[in-house]
């Protein structure tokens, strides 16, 4: 464990975590690992079996039964259960379900769980919300990358206009402000910054710049 070093990146939906922390992994050699990622796949097999998305019971026991892997690479692919549901897992659907799931505390505990493994493995880049503050609390920097709910939502559309989808930018920006609401008020490991973590606003940033940023500091030991 003493020569595996983690490094949490936590922050709102759209702030550019994801982006940032696997450029930062690809900078550092480290493996890049994207939480968020397994809330959703969660969330789209409860979808598919059409749970009660309210019923905490059989969504942590699906949370149980369910085998999530991150296959690292140029783009990391996420399977479930063996499936690759890379895309699916990025719909509108799932996103507009994710923070109902999310905040169900048998469900998180399954999950956090299984990041805490993964960071002992190996030196990561983990990204999510509660990161520096529950799943690696000794990480050796943590960052709490944000921006405004206007830039993050357009930074949203321009991904999602670019895979096809139709998209109303007022739409967006409310949903985008009802997750953040969702993620910070949760009872269970509400989205907040850690005592120790280094805020970063995004907005008006390059994506080059916050990385840069964030490298900067790593290699400081801030
Ligand atoms: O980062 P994202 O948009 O893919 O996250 C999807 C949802 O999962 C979002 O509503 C917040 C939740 N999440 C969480 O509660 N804890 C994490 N560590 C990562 C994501």
């Amino acid at each position: 464990m003493l020569d595996k070093k983690c490094i949490a990146i936590d922050g709102p939906a759209g702030a550019g975590k994801s982006t940032v922390a696997k450029l930062v992994a690809q900078a550092l050699n480290f493996l890049y690992i994207d939480t968020g990622a397994m809330y959703r796949a969660i969330t789209l097999k409860a979808l598919r079996q059409n749970l009660d998305l309210q019923d905490e019971e059989s969504l942590t026991q699906l949370a149980k039964d369910s085998i999530i892997k991150l296959v690292p690479g140029s783009q990391q692919r996420v399977l479930l259960d063996d499936e690759d549901v890379t895309e699916e897992i990025r719909s509108p659907e799932v996103t507009g379900q994710v923070s109902t799931v999310a905040k169900i505390a048998g469900v998180r505990e399954v999950m956090v769980q299984r990041q805490r493994e993964m960071a002992q493995e190996t030196s990561v880049v983990m990204d999510g919300r509660d990161i520096g503050t529950v799943v690696l609390p000794d990480a050796n920097a943590k960052f709490f990358l944000t921006a405004s709910a206007e830039e993050r939502a357009n930074r949203r559309a321009r991904e999602l206009r670019a895979k096809g989808y139709q998209i109303d930018i007022e739409q967006l920006t409310k949903e985008i402000k009802e997750r953040d609401y969702m993620d910070s008020n949760r009872a269970v490991s509400p989205l907040v910054p850690a005592d120790d973590a280094i805020t970063i606003d995004s907005t008006g940033m390059t994506i080059e710049e916050v990385v840069a940023t964030i490298i900067d500091m790593v290699e400081k030991g801030k």
